[in-house]
C-alpha cells in the first residue's frame, strides 16, 4: 500500500489534534457564541460524524427558554446551533412552564426527528411527556402536544433506540416506579408497557453494550446528588439486576446526575450534570468514561481525560506569579490560590493584562497544536464575568467565567486553542470595559 507524504501529514495531525483535547469534567465550558453551554439534562444524538447535543437553556433559572442544540465533532468544542424550541406566549411552551429532559432519535421511516421531553406546570403536577418533530436535526421542531403516557405519571425521561429500530420511553412514574415503554413505530407515542421497576429511580438513561442493555438512573433527591446506580440485562423486558452504585461509593456519582450515557468510538461516558440549584445556569456537566464489562460497571474520576481513550490527561501548572501584569492588572489576595495570590484587575476601564509564556511541545510532525487549556479563576457574582485571550498576539476569543463553586469562589474555566511548537504567550483581557476573573493558573498539557 502507498501513502502519500500528504496522507501522512494529515494522519498525524489528527492523531495529534485528538491528543491534547481534553474534556474536564465540571468547569465552564464556552460555547463558539461566547457563553457557558446551556444544554442542561440533555442527550446527544450522532448524525454523519457529528455529535448534536440537545439539552435545556437555564440561562434565566428553571423556567422554560430554549430547548438549545448545539454541535461537536471532538466532544470538547461545542458550536452553538440554536434553538429547536422556544418558549411561546401561552400553552405547553409558554412563560413559568418546565420543560426537561429532551431528547431526540430519527426515525428512519418516516424520516423525521423525534423529540420527547418532561412537560410540566412550575408545581410539577401536570406530570407529562410532550412530543416534537423536526426535518433536521438542529432545525425548529413543531410541537406536536402533551398527555400522560398510558396514562401514568411522568416526570424524568429519556429516549433509547434499539439496533432494530424499535424505540422506547424510559419514564419515572412517582406513584409505580421506573418505566420502559414501547413507542409507535412512527415514534410519537406510546404502545404499550416493557418493563417497570417498582423503585423510585429518576434520571433513567439506556445504553446497550456487546447485546447488554444498562439503565442508568439517580434516586430521588431533588437537584441534590447521590449516589447513582445501574441495573442491566440482556433483555428490555426482564432479567434486570439488582441497581448496584457505579462511581466511588459516597462520592454522589462526583456531585452529578445522570442525564445520558454516549457511545464514542470503544468508550462509553457517562454524562450528568452538576445541579447548581439557586444559580441554574451555572450547572456544569459531568462527562467520565465508564468501565463496562458484563454486569460489572465502573467510573473513575477525572480532573481532565482525553477522549476517545479515556485516559488521565497530564497537565503542566504555570501559576499568576509568572505572569506579566499590565496596563492596572495588579495582584491581588486569594487565600484559594497558589502563592495566596491571583491576577486580578484584568480587563476594567483601564483594560489591564495578563500574560503567561509557556513553552509547548507539539506532537511530533506537526506545526501547532489543537490544545485544550485549563484556566483556575475567583469569580464571585452570581452572574459570572467574560474575559478575552489572546494566543500568540492572535484575535481575542472571549471566554465564560462561572462563579467558582469551590472554596474561595474558585472555578475552572477551559479554552481550546492552537499553539506553537516551543515558546507560547496567551494574554487575558476584559470585555469592554467589564472586569474579567481573578487568575490563579494555567494548566497546559504535558505530552
Ligand atoms: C433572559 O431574560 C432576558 C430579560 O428578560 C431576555 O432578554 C433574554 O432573552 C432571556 N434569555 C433567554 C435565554 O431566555
Ligand atoms: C407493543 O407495541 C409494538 C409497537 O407497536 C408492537 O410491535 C408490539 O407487538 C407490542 N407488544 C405487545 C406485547 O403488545
Ligand atoms: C475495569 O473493570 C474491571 C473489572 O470488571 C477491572 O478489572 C479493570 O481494571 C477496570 N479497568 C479500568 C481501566 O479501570
Amino acid at each position: 500500500m502507498h501513502f502519500s507524504a500528504y496522507t501522512l501529514l494529515a494522519l498525524a495531525a489528527l492523531q495529534s489534534a485528538s491528543a491534547t483535547l481534553q474534556v474536564v469534567p465540571g468547569a465552564t465550558w464556552t460555547a463558539s457564541n461566547g457563553a457557558h453551554l446551556q444544554a442542561h439534562g440533555g442527550g446527544i444524538i450522532e448524525v454523519g460524524g457529528t455529535y448534536y447535543l440537545v439539552g435545556e437553556d437555564k440561562t434565566n433559572g428553571s423556567a422554560f427558554q430554549n430547548v438549545n442544540c448545539y454541535s461537536s465533532t471532538d466532544l470538547v468544542q461545542w458550536h452553538y446551533e440554536g434553538a429547536l424550541l422556544s418558549v411561546t406566549t401561552s400553552g405547553d411552551l409558554g412563560p413559568s412552564r418546565v420543560i426537561e429532559r429532551p431528547k431526540v432519535i430519527y426515525n428512519d421511516k418516516t424520516r423525521k426527528y423525534v423529540l420527547w421531553m418532561h412537560v410540566d406546570s412550575s408545581s410539577y403536577g401536570e406530570a407529562k411527556v410532550g412530543v416534537a418533530t423536526g426535518d433536521t436535526v438542529c432545525g425548529r421542531y413543531t410541537y406536536q402536544g402533551s398527555f400522560q403516557p398510558l396514562d401514568h405519571q411522568s416526570r424524568d425521561t429519556s429516549l433509547f433506540k434499539d439496533d432494530d429500530g424499535a424505540a422506547y420511553l424510559l419514564s419515572e412514574d412517582r406513584a409505580n416506579g421506573l418505566r420502559i415503554m414501547r413507542l409507535t413505530d412512527d415514534y410519537l407515542a406510546v404502545a404499550n408497557s416493557t418493563y417497570l421497576w417498582p423503585d423510585h429511580i429518576e434520571a433513567p438513561a439506556v445504553v446497550k453494550v456487546q447485546g447488554r442493555y444498562y439503565m442508568f438512573g439517580s434516586h430521588l433527591t431533588g437537584w441534590d446528588a447521590n449516589d447513582n446506580v445501574v441495573s442491566s440485562s440482556t433483555s428490555l423486558s426482564s432479567g434486570w439486576t439488582p441497581w448496584a452504585t457505579f462511581a466511588d461509593v459516597g462520592s454522589k456519582t462526583y456531585t452529578s446526575q445522570t442525564n445520558y450515557i454516549l457511545q464514542y468510538g470503544d468508550t462509553v461516558v457517562y454524562l450528568g450534570d452538576r445541579w447548581v440549584s439557586t444559580n441554574l445556569k451555572a450547572s456544569t456537566y459531568v462527562w467520565l468514561p465508564l468501565n463496562i464489562s458484563g454486569t460489572s460497571v465502573s467510573m473513575t474520576n477525572h480532573a481532565a481525560w482525553v477522549p476517545p481513550s479515556g485516559r488521565e490527561a497530564q497537565q503542566t501548572v504555570y501559576t499568576s506569579s509568572t505572569a506579566v501584569l499590565a496596563s492596572g492588572a495588579r495582584n491581588v489576595d486569594c487565600s484559594a490560590c497558589s502563592g495566596s495570590k491571583a491576577a486580578g484587575y484584568i480587563g476594567g476601564p483601564s483594560h489591564g493584562t495578563a500574560t503567561f509564556t509557556f513553552d509547548f511541545t507539539a506532537a511530533a510532525g506537526t506545526a501547532n497544536d489543537l490544545t485544550t487549556l485549563v484556566v483556575r479563576y475567583g469569580v464571585s457574582e452570581t452572574s459570572g464575568r467574560l474575559g478575552t485571550v489572546r494566543v500568540n498576539d492572535g484575535a481575542p476569543i472571549q471566554v465564560a467565567f462561572l462563579r467558582g463553586s469551590s472554596s474561595g469562589n474558585i472555578g475552572q474555566s477551559v479554552l481550546t486553542v492552537r499553539l506553537n511548537s516551543g515558546t507560547n504567550k496567551l494574554e487575558f483581557g476584559g470585555v469592554g470595559d467589564a472586569y474579567g476573573p481573578d487568575i490563579d493558573t494555567i494548566q497546559v498539557p504535558s505530552n
